[in-house]
C-alpha cells in the first residue's frame, strides 16, 4: 500500500446549485472537468462524494492523492442506469440484479466481479468492483451529462468524518480539487449499505440506511461480514488496543461511548465531565433531545429525538466535525443500538471512538 502524491494545487471553487431549477452552467463546468480527468466533489443522498472518471487511472490516482487515502482502499463506481452494472461488472449474479431492481437508485452499493474496462487503480488492486446508482438528482445529472462512470469515495480527508455539507468538503479538500458543487445538506448522512455478491456467500460489508432486514427480503441468506459483528461483539478486547487500524471518522478529541440505562449513563458521563473540567479540559457530549438538558459539558449537542433514527443518522458526522471546530478534548456519547438504522449509526460511532465503549452497570 502506498500513498499517492498530489501533482498540482488548485483554487477550489464552491458553486451552489439550486435544486429547484438547477443551473446548467455549474453542471457543464463540472462535466468538462471530469472529462479532462479532474475531480469534482458533489452531493449524493448519503454523503458528499469526491468524483473522478472511474475508467481513467490518472483520475483515480488523483482521488487517492486528494483524500490522502491509501491506494489499496477501493473506490465505489457511481452509475446512472441499472444496466451499467453489466458493463463495469461481469458474471453478475441474480441476487445483485434483484437487489438493484429493488433499491436503485438509492443508498445501496453492490460488489461484483469487475469487467476489463475498470482499471485496478479504481478497485484498489482487487478483481471486484463496488457499484452504486445514487438517487440524488445532482449526482444523477452529473453522471448522465458527463457520459462517465464516476468513482467517488466520501469527500473527506482520509480518517476524518464523512462530509454531509459542501462546507465540510471545503475544509478537507481546499486547494486539492478544482470544484465543489454545493447542493445543501444531504438527507441521509451515513454512507451506503455495501453488499458483497462477488463470492458464494453474500455478505453485508458495511451497514447503512438500507438494513439487513430489508435485504433479507430479497436475499434470505444474507449475513453481516463476520468482521462487522466481531468488532462489535469483541469491543472490550479491541478497546484495550484501540489501534490506528480501526480509527476512522475520528474527531480530534478523545471519544468514548457509554451504554446502559439512560439515568446511569447521564450520571456517569457527568462525573467524567466534572473530572476532566477540573483539569482544565474542554468537554463535549453527544446526546439526544430527551437527555441533552441533563448534561454539564462545555459543549452539548443533540442528534435529534431518540425515536427518530433517520434524524440521528443525518446529524452524526456533522456533530463530530463540530467538536473538532470547537476543539473539544474529551467527547462523551450516548449509544444507539437497535436492529434497524441504529446498527449503522453505532458502526460509525464505534469506529469514530476506536471501539472505546464503556458499559455502565449497577
Ligand atoms: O454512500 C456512499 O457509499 C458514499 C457516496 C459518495 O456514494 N461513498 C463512500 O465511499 O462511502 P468510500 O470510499 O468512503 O467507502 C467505500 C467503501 C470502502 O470502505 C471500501 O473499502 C469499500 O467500500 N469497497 C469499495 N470497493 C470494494 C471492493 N471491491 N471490495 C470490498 N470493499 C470495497
Ligand atoms: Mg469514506
Amino acid at each position: 500500500m502506498f500513498q499517492q502524491k498530489m501533482d498540482k494545487t488548485y483554487e477550489t471553487k464552491l458553486l451552489r446549485v439550486d435544486r429547484k431549477g438547477f443551473s446548467d452552467s455549474v453542471l457543464n463546468e463540472a462535466c468538462e472537468l471530469l472529462k479532462k480527468g479532474e475531480l469534482v466533489a458533489f452531493p449524493t443522498e448519503t454523503v458528499y462524494g469526491l468524483g473522478g472518471n472511474a475508467l481513467d487511472k490518472t483520475a483515480a490516482s488523483r482521488i487517492y492523492a486528494a483524500k490522502g487515502r491509501p491506494s489499496d482502499n477501493p473506490l465505489i463506481v457511481h452509475v446512472a442506469e441499472k444496466e451499467a452494472l453489466f458493463s463495469v461488472g461481469r458474471e453478475v449474479p441474480e441476487g445483485a440484479v434483484r437487489l438493484t431492481e429493488r433499491f436503485w437508485p438509492g443508498p445501496l452499493t453492490v460488489i461484483v466481479k469487475k469487467s476489463e474496462i475498470v482499471p485496478k487503480t479504481t478497485t484498489g488492486g482487487l478483481d471486484t468492483v463496488a457499484v452504486r446508482m445514487p438517487s440524488d438528482e445532482i449526482a444523477m445529472s452529473l453522471i448522465k451529462q458527463s457520459g462517465l462512470y464516476i468513482a467517488a469515495p466520501s469527500a473527506n480527508a482520509s480518517g476524518r468524518p464523512s462530509t454531509t455539507r459542501a462546507e465540510h468538503c471545503m475544509e478537507d479538500l481546499k486547494g486539492k480539487i478544482p470544484l465543489i458543487i454545493d447542493g445543501g445538506p444531504v438527507p441521509i448522512g451515513l454512507e451506503s449499505t455495501i453488499v458483497d455478491l462477488s463470492s458464494e456467500r453474500p455478505l453485508i460489508l458495511r451497514p447503512g440506511f438500507i438494513t439487513l432486514e430489508q435485504i433479507r427480503e430479497i436475499i434470505p441468506e444474507i449475513e453481516y461480514d463476520p468482521a462487522v459483528i466481531a468488532r462489535e461483539a469483541d469491543k472490550n478486547a479491541v478497546a484495550k488496543a484501540p489501534g490506528m487500524k480501526y480509527r476512522h471518522y475520528a474527531p480530534r478529541g478523545e471519544l468514548t461511548v457509554f451504554e446502559g440505562s439512560p439515568e446511569k449513563v447521564i450520571k456517569r458521563i457527568n462525573s467524567e465531565i466534572a473530572e476532566k473540567r477540573r483539569h482544565g479540559f474542554k468537554t463535549a457530549v453527544l446526546a439526544t433531545e430527551e437527555s441533552i438538558a441533563y448534561y454539564n459539558a462545555d459543549i452539548a449537542e443533540s442528534l435529534g429525538r431518540r425515536t427518530d433514527e433517520g434524524e440521528i443518522a443525518s446529524h452524526l458526522f456533522e456533530m463530530l466535525r463540530k467538536f473538532d471546530d470547537e476543539e473539544a478534548d474529551f467527547i462523551y456519547a450516548e449509544s444507539f443500538f437497535s436492529p434497524g438504522v441504529g446498527r449503522a449509526i453505532m458502526n460509525r460511532l464505534l469506529k469514530a471512538a476506536g471501539y472505546n465503549i464503556i458499559t455502565v452497570s449497577d
